[in-house]
């Protein structure tokens, strides 16, 4: 997807009958035209052509049937997470797609307040147990909620994270968490030549990140980049809080992968009862 040609494109009265689908998610999926229209202030006919337009350019996708209603697709939701991070002053350019997979879509971009960073543009709901009870609070639980929930629960873990090897975090704004730009590369992608010291200073940053009552929740070699400068750990929309239902069995799984993996590669054992006790103690 080309975020930046297409940011071009838009003209004032797309970006407000975004503004009037975002608006009204929590309440619908499809949000109804005559919502979109008084809200946009903009006649219902101009609006219905401008829908018909961002749908071809796949930013919304609408519906005809029961009523007539719009909602986002990924693309739109993430080009409209993007307006709302450069209208704030926090985003001056996209650049290029660092990479693309099923949960997000990673991009560089320059801010002049922070520099050169990433935007991270989420793509699905991580919803623990005890949150799809609370769903009423959110009305129906569609993609759009489900992917801001996560961008939320991601910027949340890492503004408490904050001071740790994890990305300095800037901004949060529908599905797009801003975060500081890492050089390094994923773990599985480089044979490190202190496997112990790296092991060690992952369990080490757990463990900071146990005092400070968050447990990542997807930790693996996908999900910690190393260079020479030492380790970061990314990729926390699924993360917990200590005492959140679940919370002690996504530890044990975080170290039990990491474990395994300085297992497989390098060969090391180590007992992760005694890894656990560590990152639990005081
Ligand atoms: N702050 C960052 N700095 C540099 N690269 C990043 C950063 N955040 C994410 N990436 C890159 O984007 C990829 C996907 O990001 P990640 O947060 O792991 O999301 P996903 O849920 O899609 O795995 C990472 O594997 C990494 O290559
Ligand atoms: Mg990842």
């Amino acid at each position: 997807m080309n975020l930046a040609e297409l940011y071009k494109e838009m003209g004032r009265h797309s970006w407000k009958i975004l503004d009037a689908i975002f608006k009204n998610l929590w309440d619908y999926e499809y949000v109804p035209i005559q919502l979109i229209a008084s809200q946009a202030r903009i006649g219902e006919e101009k609006a219905r052509n401008i829908l018909r337009y961002l749908s071809d350019l796949r930013i919304v996708q609408n519906k005809q049937t029961e009523y007539e209603g719009s909602t986002f697709t990924f693309f739109g939701l993430s080009l409209y997470s993007l307006h709302r991070l450069v209208r704030k002053g926090h985003v001056e350019a996209i650049g290029k797609i660092m990479g693309e997979g099923k949960e997000s879509a990673v991009f560089n971009c320059y801010s002049g307040k922070y520099g050169e960073c990433v935007v991270k543009f989420h793509k699905v709901g991580h919803t623990s147990f005890k949150k799809v009870k609370e769903k009423r609070d959110y009305g129906d639980l569609h993609f759009s909620v489900l992917a801001i929930r996560s961008a939320r629960n991601e910027y949340r873990a890492l503004k408490k994270l904050q001071g740790l090897a994890v990305p300095k975090v800037y901004a949060w704004e529908g599905n797009a968490v801003l975060m500081e730009l890492i050089e390094a590369r994923e773990l599985y992608r480089v044979r490190v030549e202190n496997p112990e010291d790296v092991l060690d200073m992952i369990i080490e940053e757990v463990a900071k990140f146990y005092r400070r009552g968050i447990v990542h929740g997807d930790l693996s070699q996908y999900n910690v980049l190393a260079s020479s400068e030492g380790i970061w750990i990314i990729d926390f929309p699924q993360s917990v809080e200590v005492g959140e239902e679940g919370w002690k069995e996504m530890l044990e799984r975080d170290v039990r992968n990491i474990l395994t993996y300085f297992n497989r590669t390098y060969r090391m054992e180590k007992d992760i009862n005694s890894v656990l006790d560590r990152i639990m103690q005081e």
